[in-house]
C-alpha cells in the first residue's frame, strides 16, 4: 500500500478534547481484534480517566487526517512500583480503514522518540498471539522478542499466548547491570 498516503496525515501531542477520537478507535479494537484484552467497550468517562492518568513521562499521540482522528499511540506506566518509573508500556492502534498506510510506524517511531525525550530507559509491549502486523511493527522499530506469555488470556472463545518485546535505550550493549544493596531480596513485580 502506497506510504505517501500518509503525508497529509500529521501528528501531534493528544489532548483531552481528543479523547472522543482516541475512544471509538479503541473501541472498535475492543470489539473487532484481540490486540486488547477488554472485553467491553470504554466509556468516555473512562477515557478521560485513562488520558488524564498519563503524566509528564507518559505522552499520548493522536495521527489527525482532515482535522479527523486516524490513529493513536501511548505510553503507560508498566507498574506503580517506583524503581520501574523509567519504563513504560506502548499502545498503538489506527483505525481499522486506515491501516496499513504507515501511520501505525510512524506513530510509534514518534512515541520512541518522545520516550527518549522524557528520560525513560526501556519500553515494552505486549502483543497477541497471531498479530503478526503488530509484531513485524514493533520489530521494525528495534523492539525484541523476551518472552511469550502462555495462555493468558481468553477473547472470542481463544485461549491466547502473548508475546512480551522491548526497546532499551541506549542500545543494551552500552548498559552495564547495576549492583544493588541487596542482590538476593526475591520480588520483582
Ligand atoms: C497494528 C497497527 C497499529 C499497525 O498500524 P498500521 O498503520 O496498520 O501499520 P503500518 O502500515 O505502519 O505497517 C506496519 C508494518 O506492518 C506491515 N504491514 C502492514 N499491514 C500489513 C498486512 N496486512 N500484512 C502484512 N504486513 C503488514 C508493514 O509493511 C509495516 O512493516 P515495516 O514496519 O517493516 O515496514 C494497526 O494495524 C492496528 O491498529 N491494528 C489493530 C490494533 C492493534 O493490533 N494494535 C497493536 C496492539 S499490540
Amino acid at each position: 500500500m502506497e506510504r505517501r498516503a500518509t503525508r497529509t496525515i500529521s501528528l501531534r501531542l493528544a489532548s483531552v478534547r481528543d479523547v472522543p477520537g482516541i475512544t471509538s478507535i479503541y473501541n472498535d479494537a475492543v470489539r473487532t481484534t484481540t490486540a486488547t484484552f477488554d472485553l467491553e467497550p470504554r466509556s468516555l468517562a473512562a477515557g478521560r480517566r485513562w488520558f488524564r492518568s498519563h503524566g509528564r513521562r507518559h505522552p499520548v499521540l493522536v495521527a489527525v487526517r482532515d482535522g479527523a482522528i486516524v490513529g493513536w499511540a501511548s505510553l503507560s506506566p508498566w507498574s506503580d512500583r517506583p524503581a520501574y518509573d523509567r519504563t513504560a508500556e506502548v499502545s498503538v492502534y489506527v483505525e481499522a480503514g486506515s491501516r496499513g498506510l504507515g501511520i501505525g510506524h510512524r506513530l510509534l517511531a514518534e512515541l520512541v522518540r518522545e520516550g527518549g525525550r522524557r528520560g525513560l530507559h526501556t519500553l515494552i509491549a505486549r502483543v497477541a498471539d497471531g498479530n503478526a502486523v503488530s509484531l513485524r511493527l514493533h520489530a521494525s522499530l528495534g523492539f525484541v522478542p523476551i518472552g511469550v506469555m502462555r495462555e493468558v488470556g481468553t477473547k472470542f472463545g481463544r485461549l491466547l499466548d502473548v508475546h512480551l518485546l522491548q526497546r532499551t535505550y541506549p542500545p543494551r550493549s552500552s548498559v552495564r547491570p547495576r549492583r544493588t544493596a541487596d542482590p538476593g531480596s526475591g520480588r520483582r513485580d
